[in-house]
C-alpha cells in the first residue's frame, strides 16, 4: 500500500518506516519537524537502502495538505503527528489543543475530499485514566485524563469514532500505545527528547551516559511489589510492527477498531533500573523523591485481542529494550546532533 505518515520523522514513525518498507509498503512523510530532526529521516535511508520520499510541512497548513493530496495518492494515513510531553501540555494548554486537534481536523478533511478514508490514529493508554480494570482490556471504560496532552488523544478518539459513523466507508484503526522504549538495533535511530526528558527511558540512558548526575524515581509508595509506578514498556519496534498489522485489519475493511498495543506485563521503576543496570553493565545512580502529580501507581494491559484479530504480539523483553536504548544513546551522545557529515 501507498502509506502517508504524518509526524513521520518522529520516534515512532521513524522506526514504523522500517517495518513498513519490511513488508512491501511505500512510505512518504510530511512533518514539521517542531520535535524532530531530517536527519532522522536520513538515517532511516540508510537503514533501508533507499530514500525516504518527504515533505516539510505542518499538517495545519490546509493548502499544503491539499497540494499533497492532489500530487498523491495514498491508500492509507498513519497519524503519529502530534505535541507529546504531558508536563508541557499543562503549562501550555492551548499549544496542545491547538496543534492536536487542528492538524487531525485538516488532515481528516484533506483525506475525505481526496477519497483516502483508510486512517491509523496514534492513541494511548492514557485515555483510561487511571485504569478500573489491571491488566487493561479495549473494554475498559476511558477514564479522566489529568492533562491535556491525555485529553487530545481521548476528544480525537472520539472525533474519529464519530466520522466512522457518519461514513462507514471510513477504516479507522484506534492504536492505543503502552510505553514505548527502546531503539533500532543498528543504534542509529532512537528516542531524541529536547531537553530534560519527561520520560523514564531517556532520563535513565541519560544518566548513565553522565549527562543527569541521578534519576529522581518519583514515589516508592504507591500499592505495587516494590512501591514504585509499574508500567507495560513496549519495545518501539514491537510497536512499529503493530502498525503493519493494522493495515491488514484496514485492507480487511475493519470499520472501527481499538487495540491496546502492550507486551502484558508490567515493570516497575526500579525493575527497569535493575534490569538495565544489568544488561548493561552500567550505573544508574538514583534517588526516591516524591510522587509526580497525575501519575497513576500501575498501567500494564491484555494484549490479546491484537493478538487474535492481527496476529500480532510483542517480541521483545525488557532486557533488549534495554540493550537497545543504551545502544542509542552511546551511540548518539548528543542525540542526532552527532555523526553529521
Ligand atoms: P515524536 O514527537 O517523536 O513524533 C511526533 C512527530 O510529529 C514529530 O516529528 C513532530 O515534529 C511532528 N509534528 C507535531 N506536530 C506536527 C504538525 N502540526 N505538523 C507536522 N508534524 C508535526 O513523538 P512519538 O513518541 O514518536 O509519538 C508519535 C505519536 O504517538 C504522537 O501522536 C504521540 O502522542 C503518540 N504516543 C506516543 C507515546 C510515547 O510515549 N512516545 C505514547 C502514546 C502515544
Ligand atoms: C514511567 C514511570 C514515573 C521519569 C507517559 C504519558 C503517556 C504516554 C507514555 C504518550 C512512572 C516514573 C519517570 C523519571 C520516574 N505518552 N518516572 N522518574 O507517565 O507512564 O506515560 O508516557 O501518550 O501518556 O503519560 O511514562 O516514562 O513518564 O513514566 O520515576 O524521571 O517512571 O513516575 O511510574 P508514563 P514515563
Amino acid at each position: 500500500m501507498n502509506i502517508l505518515l504524518t509526524g513521520g520523522a518522529g520516534y515512532i514513525a521513524s522506526h514504523t518506516i522500517i517495518e513498513l518498507d519490511k513488508a512491501g509498503h511505500s512510505v512518504f512523510v510530511v512533518d514539521n519537524f517542531a520535535n524532530s530532526q531530517p536527519e532522522a529521516l536520513k538515517r532511516v535511508s540508510t537503514i533501508i537502502g533507499k530514500e525516504v520520499s518527504c515533505m516539510e510541512a505542518d499538517v495545519r497548513d490546509r493548502q499544503a495538505m491539499d497540494n499533497l493530496f492532489s500530487l498523491h495518492k495514498f491508500d492509507a494515513v498513519i497519524h503519529f503527528a502530534g505535541l507529546k510531553a504531558v508536563g508541557e501540555s499543562v503549562a501550555k494548554p492551548l499549544e496542545y489543543y491547538e496543534n492536536n486537534m487542528n492538524a487531525t481536523f485538516v488532515l481528516l478533511d484533506a483525506m475525505r475530499r481526496h477519497g483516502c478514508k483508510n486512517i491509523i490514529f496514534s492513541s494511548s493508554a492514557t485515555v483510561y485514566g487511571n485504569p478500573a480494570i489491571i491488566p487493561i482490556t479495549e473494554e475498559c471504560p476511558k477514564g479522566h485524563c489529568t492533562n491535556p496532552y491525555g485529553q487530545t488523544k481521548s476528544m480525537l478518539e472520539e472525533v474519529l469514532t464519530d466520522v466512522q459513523k457518519a461514513d462507514p466507508e471510513w477504516n479507522v484503526v484506534l492504536l492505543r500505545y503502552f510505553n514505548p522504549i527502546g531503539a533500532h538495533s543498528s543504534g542509529l535511530i532512537g528516542e531524541n527528547p529536547n531537553g530534560i526528558p519527561n520520560n523514564l527511558m531517556p532520563y535513565i540512558t541519560q544518566t548513565a551516559i553522565g549527562i543527569r548526575k541521578e534519576l529522581g524515581v518519583f514515589g516508592n509508595d504507591y500499592d505495587t511489589p516494590d512501591g514504585t509506578g509499574v508500567r507495560d514498556y513496549i519495545h518501539v519496534c514491537d510497536l512499529a510492527a503493530g502498525h503493519v498489522a493494522a493495515l491488514q485489519a484496514i485492507q480487511r475493511g475493519c470499520g472501527l477498531a481499538v487495540y491496546n498495543l502492550g507486551t502484558g506485563h508490567g515493570y516497575s521503576v526500579l525493575d527497569v533500573v535493575n534490569a538495565f543496570q544489568k544488561v548493561n553493565g552500567v550505573k544508574v545512580p538514583y534517588s526516591i523523591r516524591p510522587r509526580r502529580p497525575g501519575d497513576i501507581a500501575t498501567c500494564y494491559c491484555n494484549p490479546a485481542k491484537a493478538m487474535s484479530e492481527l496476529g500480532w504480539k510483542a517480541r521483545f523483553g525488557i532486557e533488549e529494550m534495554c540493550r537497545d536504548s543504551w545502544n542509542f544513546q552511546r551511540n548518539n551522545p548528543n542525540g542526532y546532533e552527532c555523526n553529521q557529515d
